[in-house]
This record gives C-alpha cells, sequence and structure tokens, in this order.
C-alpha cells in the first residue's frame, strides 16, 4: 500500500552555552566575518568591475618662482624686453634685459596646508619714450594629487595678451585647471611629467624660445592651463612710472 506525508513539523535543536565560551566567540567572529570583509572588498575597490570614473580633489599647487616674461614695446614693430628668473636667460637677452620688480604671496584661505590663491606682482620699469603693447608671461608650478595615484608634476600658467593701445597695467584674475587627455591611473605613484616646464640648466637659446617651451608642454597627456577669459587692461601710463602685471591665479580643484 502507498504511504503518503499526513503531517509534518520542524524541530529544533538549541545548544546552550555561557557568553565567554567558545562558542559564542565563534559565532561572534561568524557574523562579523559574513558582514565586514564584504564591505572592505567593495569600499578598497572603489567599485568591483569599475573601468572608468571621476572624482575631484583640491591639488597641492605651488609657485616654483619660476617667471619667464617678455614685453612687447610698440609702436615700432619687433622692440621688446625680457627677463626671467634664469641667469642663462638673462645672459642671451643683451640689450633687452630688464630687471623687474616681483612679489608673490601664496594664500591658504580656508588653513589646510593646501594653496588657494597666488598674488603675483610684476613692476617692469620702462623709460618715457617706452610703450608696452602686449605680454608674455610664463610661471611654473609644482602640481600634486593625492587622493587616488600619486601624480607629480611640473606645470605651468602662459598667460598671453595684447592689445591696440599701450597699456599701464595688466589685471588677470583666473583659475590654474588641469587639463587631461588621458585618465590619471587609479593608484601608483606618477612621475611621468615631473620634468621642468622651462631647462633652466641649458646653456642653449632654443631652449628658451617660447614656441619650443609651449610645443614641448603640450605634448604632455596631463597640464595645466591658466584660464581668464578677461584680461584686463589699463592704460593711461605716467610717464615715469612702470609697467604693472597684477595676477590673481586660483588653484582650482583637480578632477
Ligand atoms: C598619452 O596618452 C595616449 C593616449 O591615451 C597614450 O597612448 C600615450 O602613451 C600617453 N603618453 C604618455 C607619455 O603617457
Ligand atoms: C619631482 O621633481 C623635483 C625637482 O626635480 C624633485 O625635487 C622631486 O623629488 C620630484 N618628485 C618626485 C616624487 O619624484
Ligand atoms: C637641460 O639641458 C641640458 C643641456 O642641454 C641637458 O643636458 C639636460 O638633459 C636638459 N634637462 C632636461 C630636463 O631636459
Amino acid at each position: 500500500m502507498a504511504l503518503y506525508q499526513l503531517f509534518s513539523h520542524p524541530a529544533e535543536r538549541g545548544y546552550r552555552a555561557g557568553l565567554c565560551s567558545k562558542a559564542a566567540l565563534f559565532l561572534l567572529l561568524a557574523t562579523a566575518l559574513t558582514y565586514i570583509p564584504p564591505l572592505l572588498v567593495a569600499f578598497r575597490t572603489h567599485g568591483f568591475w569599475l573601468k572608468r570614473s571621476s572624482y575631484e580633489e583640491q591639488p597641492s599647487v605651488r609657485f616654483q618662482h619660476q617667471v619667464l616674461l617678455v614685453a612687447l614695446l610698440g609702436p615700432e614693430p619687433g622692440a621688446f624686453l625680457s627677463w626671467s628668473t634664469f641667469p642663462t636667460f638673462n645672459r642671451l637677452q643683451g640689450v633687452h634685459l630688464r630687471i623687474p620688480l616681483v612679489s608673490t604671496r601664496e594664500e591658504d584661505r580656508n588653513q589646510d596646508g593646501k594653496m588657494d590663491v597666488l598674488h603675483f606682482k610684476l613692476e617692469l620699469p620702462l623709460q618715457a619714450t617706452e610703450h608696452v603693447f602686449g605680454v608674455q608671461l610664463m610661471l611654473t608650478f609644482s602640481y600634486q594629487l593625492h587622493r587616488m595615484s600619486t601624480f607629480v608634476m611640473q606645470s605651468m600658467a602662459f598667460l598671453q595678451s595684447s592689445f591696440a593701445v599701450p597699456g599701464s597695467q595688466l589685471y588677470v584674475n583666473g583659475d590654474l585647471r588641469l587639463q587631461q587627455k588621458q585618465p590619471l591611473s587609479y593608484r601608483g605613484l606618477d612621475i611621468r611629467y615631473n620634468v621642468s616646464v622651462i631647462n633652466g640648466t641649458s646653456p642653449f637659446a632654443h631652449d628658451y624660445d617660447l614656441t619650443r617651451i609651449v610645443a614641448a608642454y603640450q605634448e604632455r597627456n596631463v597640464t595645466t592651463v591658466l584660464s581668464d577669459p578677461n584680461p584686463i587692461w589699463l592704460v593711461g601710463r605716467a610717464a615715469e612710472a612702470p609697467f604693472i602685471i597684477d595676477a590673481v591665479i586660483r588653484q582650482a580643484s583637480g578632477k
């Protein structure tokens, strides 16, 4: 005769032990291991199969106190004055060399150890007959990111501005922005671009040529650019007054 299951009930088996027993310890450990390691794995891998992501971080940016200045004079074409912090460059300038007065100040507004703003002021002494129609200015920075990969580079802010009328002052207020053609790696140390933008040890004039410096810089996959859509050109210089460049450079967040 066939048999059928007519009734069933689960049987529960209990185990008793003190809270300080090995069994209690094991149970606690097993529970902890069930929840904590998966969280750690998810956290440490920054998302399991993530291929690309973006994040924001304030870079540590320091002005390296390297300056290269070319002031274009007019109205006769071809006249210029120049100066840099590189002795070799200055030696090559001959009569065009003019030493300006430079003052800089880096400001850490929120006291987090990272500089937020660079105030740069340059006063170029001029004779009464000299008139500035344009300016090319290069400042170099050391730029570091730490949050994911440690990324260290030496970068620059290049500023060029020219107007049809002679100026007394150029006022610039812009952001130093990171520009990437390639994502940064998510860990490790990246010092590919920790090379000086301007080779100050070189004795050759071509190493100080702005065209070459900018061309070599643009070959990089990661650069910084100074973005200031509206440099302000002030006119009306008194005869003996210097030409002034007043720049405020904000070291904005990297991404
Ligand atoms: C720059 O980026 C390109 C494209 O991602 C890559 O092929 C090249 O190797 C990179 N150059 C350097 C120096 O990392
Ligand atoms: C980057 O270059 C500077 C100057 O050459 C050097 O002092 C610094 O140690 C370098 N940083 C790294 C992480 O290699
Ligand atoms: C700088 O120039 C000198 C002389 O030409 C050269 O030996 C040196 O390798 C250059 N340094 C860099 C970083 O290009």
